[in-house]
């Protein structure tokens, strides 16, 4: 069986935090054991958004120090700064010459905004984000993209327009298949909404200990007195630690949500500990790393560099294709 490209990016609009983590960051390295794995920090998609120049270069080195500090392993995987590999911008142009406006008005992150009646019009670069996407991931020749829910969309957009050029051009892209864990395919937030950097209703990976427990004790939960049965399906608390406890301890904690008698600052507490002790040995990993000033830049660098490498020769095979040499 041939070796798996596998792809996938994180924009660096933030801390990265626990939904990004189970829906994206964990099976990214999960993956990195099982085939070619290309992860890079989408910094040209945070220019949609960020618009402080010394926050950008902060998130992103500060998204490539929680992933290496998860278990990204630079040897097994290329991680990279997506702005290390401009060609993808020309590719970018040679696919938007082919994408239907109707097809992008469709995308969710677009319609989200339009929703929202901003005081602001849209920017083109908001609408056209999908097709920088689609670059992303035809550019690296990739098979699998792991991703969590919300990203399905962009995912199916990418096949479309591969598809497409393959029509026009004989066999250019290959067509890659998005990879969504079902158990963490939408991780909540504090308010029990989908956890998204937007929505501000984050747990980041790596919080201080006394702002973590301060935002654990501020999940939104209902007003069940202490002494009442409460309902384990659907509560924020319980939802978040499945994630982090063993299968004994949910069950643990889900009979005496129904046995009741004990309040919500009880199970927060709990669920506290469990996300504090998950992440003790990456936040021991992280420090390290951090504490050895050049060691992100010389990762970057060299992931940039094998990047490269294969995004030059799929240019090369699209310029052909198209005719423009
Ligand atoms: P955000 O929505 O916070 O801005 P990103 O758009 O940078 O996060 O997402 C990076 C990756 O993390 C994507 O693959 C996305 O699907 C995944 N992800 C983000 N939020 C969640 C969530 N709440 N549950 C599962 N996966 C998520
Ligand atoms: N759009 C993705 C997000 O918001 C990030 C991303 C950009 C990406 N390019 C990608 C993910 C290519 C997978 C493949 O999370």
């Amino acid at each position: 069986m041939a070796t798996k490209r596998i792809l996938s990016g994180i924009k660096p609009t933030g801390r990265p935090h626990i939904g990004n983590y189970f829906g994206m960051m964990r099976p990214a390295i999960e993956w990195q054991e099982h085939g070619e794995a290309y992860y890079f920090i989408a910094d040209y998609h945070a220019l949609t958004t960020v618009r402080d120049p010394a926050a950008l270069r902060e998130y992103t080195r500060g998204v490539a120090l929680d992933f290496l500090a998860c278990g990204l392993d630079p040897q097994k995987a290329v991680l990279f700064r997506q702005s290390d590999v401009p060609q993808v911008t020309e590719l970018t142009w040679i696919l938007s010459c082919i994408t239907p406006m109707p097809t992008l008005a469709n995308c969710h992150a677009y319609k989200d905004y339009l929703a929202k009646q901003k005081d602001e019009p849209p920017d083109h670069g908001l609408f056209a984000y999908p097709v920088l996407m689609a670059a992303d991931i035809l550019i690296y020749d990739s098979n699998v993209v792991p991703v969590g829910k919300d990203q399905k969309q962009h995912v199916e957009v990418t096949r479309d327009l591969a598809e497409k050029m393959n029509r026009l051009y004989g066999k250019v892209f290959t067509i890659p298949e998005p990879s969504i864990l079902p158990n963490v395919a939408t991780i909540p937030g504090l308010d029990g909404q989908k956890m998204s950097k937007s929505y501000n209703n984050t747990i980041a990976l790596f919080e201080e200990e006394k702002a973590l427990k301060k935002k654990i004790m501020g999940i939104v939960t209902d007003s069940t007195p202490v002494e009442a049965p409460k309902d384990p399906e659907g509560s924020t608390i319980v939802n978040l630690y499945r994630l982090f406890a063993s299968a004994d301890d949910v069950a643990r904690m889900e009979a005496s949500f129904r046995a009741g008698g004990v309040g919500y600052g009880e199970y927060k507490k709990q669920l506290f500990a469990a996300i504090w002790e998950y992440f003790a040995p990456m936040r021991t990993r992280r420090a390290e790393m951090a504490a050895d000033a050049g060691y992100i830049d010389r990762v970057l660098a060299d992931g940039a560099e094998r990047a490269r490498v294969v995004a030059l020769q799929t240019m090369n095979r699209v310029r052909t294709a198209v005719g423009l040499r």
